[in-house]
Formats: structure tokens, sequence, C-alpha cells
């Protein structure tokens, strides 16, 4: 019998409203297996982030459905949709989206705040992702002194500190040079032995070729590599 996928697709799609609207994604259907890994490819304004924003119920879709880990999303009111994101999916950006002044530890934290731990356990849980983001030897030092492919570990902590079923990077390694690039692919790759699985919008080729699978969108469609 085959099991539920993790993220189920169906014709998904985002108008965004306005004196033009604007039509960021149609009919996309896709499905993703705990742990694996996609990338998903295209041009500048095809798409990529507005599916991703969508996957990770940051958006509400305008057609379509999604269902994640076999609960249907659609018609989730804002508060339920937090608590399955806080629950079910980590994120990481570009830009890391840290808070320099602050120490590794504490960045790190942030990703366990809905949550409903123990202050001692949230620290628990926080030093274990900087050790296996390989930043045992950084927990206290404030983000501002560490260097760019320490960021995206802290940032990459932070989104697995919560031990979520999915996880979204959106162009991870714009920002890295390669070696710091292939590190980060290494962290991902390890997240597979979870089965966390990773969904990883990039314009580098290095890294879309890293992935089991990737996903081309053209013009807000899914041109290929949608359904398995
Ligand atoms: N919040 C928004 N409001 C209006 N239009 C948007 C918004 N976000 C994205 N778009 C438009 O939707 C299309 C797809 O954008 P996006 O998903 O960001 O593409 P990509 O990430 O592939 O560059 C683009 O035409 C973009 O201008
Ligand atoms: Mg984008």
């Amino acid at each position: 019998m085959a099991s539920t996928p993790l993220v189920e697709a169906t014709d998904l799609g985002k108008t965004f409203a306005g004196p033009v609207p604007v039509e960021a994604l149609r009919d996309a259907t896709l499905t993703i297996e705990g742990g694996e890994q996609v990338a998903i490819v295209g041009p500048s304004g095809s798409g990529k982030s507005t599916l991703l924003n969508l996957l990770g119920l940051l958006t509400d879709s305008s057609a379509g459905s999604y269902r994640l880990d076999g609960l249907d999303t659609t018609g989730l009111s804002e508060r339920q949709r937090a608590s399955l994101r806080a629950e079910r999916i980590g994120f990481v950006f570009q830009e890391f989206h840290l808070m320099g002044p602050r120490s590794s530890l504490e960045n790190t934290e942030l990703g366990l705040l809905y949550r409903r731990f123990p202050k001692r356990e949230r620290r628990r849980r926080a030093e274990e992702a900087l050790v296996a983001v390989g930043l045992e030897d950084r927990i206290g030092t404030k983000v501002d002194r560490l260097s760019g492919g320490e960021r995206q570990r802290v940032a990459i902590a932070r989104a697995i500190v919560g031990k979520p079923r999915l996880l979204l990077a959106d162009e991870p390694t714009g920002n890295l040079d390669e070696a710091n690039s292939m590190a980060v692919l290494d962290l991902f790759a390890a997240l597979r032995e979870e089965n966390t699985a990773q969904v990883i919008v990039t314009h580098d080729p290095l890294v879309a070729d890293h992935c089991d699978r990737r996903i081309t969108l053209r013009y807000g469609r899914i041109e290929s590599g949608g359904p398995r």
C-alpha cells in the first residue's frame, strides 16, 4: 500500500490582487515524499517563491488544494496555519533573517518560539541543533561576528531545531561561495536521515544537480517535474 505523500498539491494557484492582477502561479500539481530533496528552478518571476510560500502556509492560495501530511490545509484559520507551520515546517532564506546583536543560541531558540517547551528544553534543543550544523564552538557568539557561511548555518539550525517534516529554503546558498554552499548541501542531505523533506529554490546548477528531483517553473506554471 502506498503511503500518503508529505506534500500533495493539486492545481494550486495564486493570483495577487491589484489594478492589474498578477497570476503568479497556476495549476501547480506536485507530490513530495518524506525525506525527498527537491530543487525548484526557473527564471526570475516564474513563481518559485510564491510556490514556496504556499507550501509553507505563509500565503493563502487562490485556487486548488494543498494537503500536508495528509491534512487538508484549505480553509484553515490563520491561527491553525500558524500552529501547523510551527510544528511541521522550517524555513531558510537567502538573507538569513537573523538578529545580529544576539547569539547563535538565542537565534536558534527562536525556531521554537511558538512551541510549548520549557526554557531549559528550548536551550537544550537549540544547542543540539547548533552542534548538528557544526557550530558547537560558536554557540554563545553574536551573529554579527560570524562569517556568511556560519550565519547561514545558524539560520539552518533555527529552521531544523523543531525537527520539521518539511524544510523550505529560498536561495539558501545565494550569498555563499562554493565551499560553503557544499557545506549547506551536506547538512541538508543529513536531514534525509530524519525523513525531513526539503524544497530548495535555487539558481545554482550545483545545488539543483545535488537534489533527488527538479521542478522547473516557467511563467507561473510547472513545466516539468511536478507529479512523480
Ligand atoms: N506580493 C506580491 N504582490 C504582487 N505581485 C507579486 C507578489 N509576489 C510576487 N508577485 C509577482 O508574482 C510573480 C512571481 O513572483 P515570484 O514567485 O517571486 O517569482 P520568483 O521567485 O520565481 O522570482 C512575479 O510576476 C511577481 O512580480
Ligand atoms: Mg524568488
